[in-house]
């Protein structure tokens, strides 16, 4: 459409009053956007500051209750778990991966019965059991396909059995979502629901997260082989289709704000649930600034959070996600 000129067309009009921009604001964000992830480690009723990540704990397993009752009653509706690991826990099988007893399915069971009302969500990957700090099996110095989908599946089947409803495969393997979905289903958990990490770039953002699970001692070479080259979009389109053909539920891109673009075509091209990580690089740098009073710590997060959703987010996974909803909340 063409715009009738100045002065019939005069859109600073618009943005006279709150009242006026109330009205024509385009997008909104509530803590119903939000899923907020946190880190859980082993011991007893502990918290540990992340130094890398300003404002964020790992918690003792004993502590996510009521990390997660706190988040519910703040209107935040799901959670998703993170475990920090040792390297005693990392083995070359990575077979704590698919224990029952492993701190992140621990955590899942606490939250569940502490509030069950929440929405927990896991993540589907090695690379925290692994020696080496991959998301699959190495031989030979490859990342493997096959055999890390079989192990896959397997850590997928026991979060389902201890009441995970989110599982979130953030590993980039091919036919990981197939035969998630399928396993899912045959073992009766049909009703369990699939958030792909679909379009996961090989990223330098993901840095204090490694430190806040101790994957950064771990991790040799790089991720290059499976998470994306942050040079593609047309390729981001191509794993949407082929991870919603295969059974996922909702789409992720990450990271987040350097990534918008990315989130605008997937949900302008296919119109699914779309959420996008919000990763631990972007809250650092964030928290960094305001932390130096360069920034407005808490206008950059509500801003960056609005910037989502004007994008096509459906919600958001962030740090700043209780923080947010303080705020939003008044
Ligand atoms: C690992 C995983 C990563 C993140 C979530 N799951 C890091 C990686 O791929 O190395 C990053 C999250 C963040 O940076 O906040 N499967």
């Amino acid at each position: 459409m063409t715009l009738p000129p100045f002065p019939q067309t005069r859109l600073r009009r618009l943005r006279r009053t709150p009242a006026l921009r109330a009205m024509v604001r385009e997008s909104a964000l509530s803590p119903a956007d939000f899923i907020w992830p946190i880190f859980v480690m082993e011991g007893t009723d502990r918290e540990e500051a992340v130094a890398s990540m300003p404002g964020v704990v790992r918690r003792t397993v004993d502590r996510v209750g009521a990390a997660a009752r706190e988040a519910w009653d703040l209107g935040i509706p799901a959670i998703c778990i993170f475990p920090y690991t040792g390297m005693d826990a990392r083995t070359e099988d990575c077979a704590l991966a698919w224990s029952r007893d492993n701190i992140a399915n621990r955590a899942i069971r606490e939250i569940k019965d502490a509030c069950p009302e929440i929405a927990v969500m896991t993540d589907i990957a090695l690379d925290p059991y692994n020696i080496n700090g991959h998301d699959g099996f190495v031989e030979n110095g490859a990342i493997v396909n096959d055999r890390t989908v079989e192990a896959l599946v397997k850590m997928a089947l026991v979060q389902a059995e201890c009441g995970a409803d989110i599982l979130g495969p953030s590993d980039m393997m091919d036919g990981r979502i197939g035969a998630i979905r399928g396993a899912l289903e045959e073992a009766g958990h049909s009703h369990v629901t699939i958030l792909s990490y679909t379009a996961k770039y090989a990223s330098a953002f993901y840095g204090p997260f490694r430190d806040a699970v101790g994957a950064s001692s771990a991790l040799t070479g790089d991720k290059n082989t499976y998470q994306m080259d942050p040079a593609n979009s047309d390729e981001a389109m191509r794993l949407v289709e082929r991870d919603l053909s295969e059974g996922a539920d909702m789409v992720m891109v990450k990271p987040g704000m350097p990534y918008l673009d990315i989130v605008g075509r997937v949900k302008r091209e296919f119109g699914v649930p779309t959420f996008a990580y919000q990763v631990s690089g972007e809250y650092a740098m964030m928290q960094a600034a305001a932390q130096n009073g360069w920034l407005d710590g808490d206008k950059v997060m509500l801003e960056s959070l609005m910037c989502f959703k004007r994008a096509g987010c459906d919600g958001v996974l962030t740090y700043f996600a209780p923080a947010a909803a303080r705020l939003l909340n008044g």
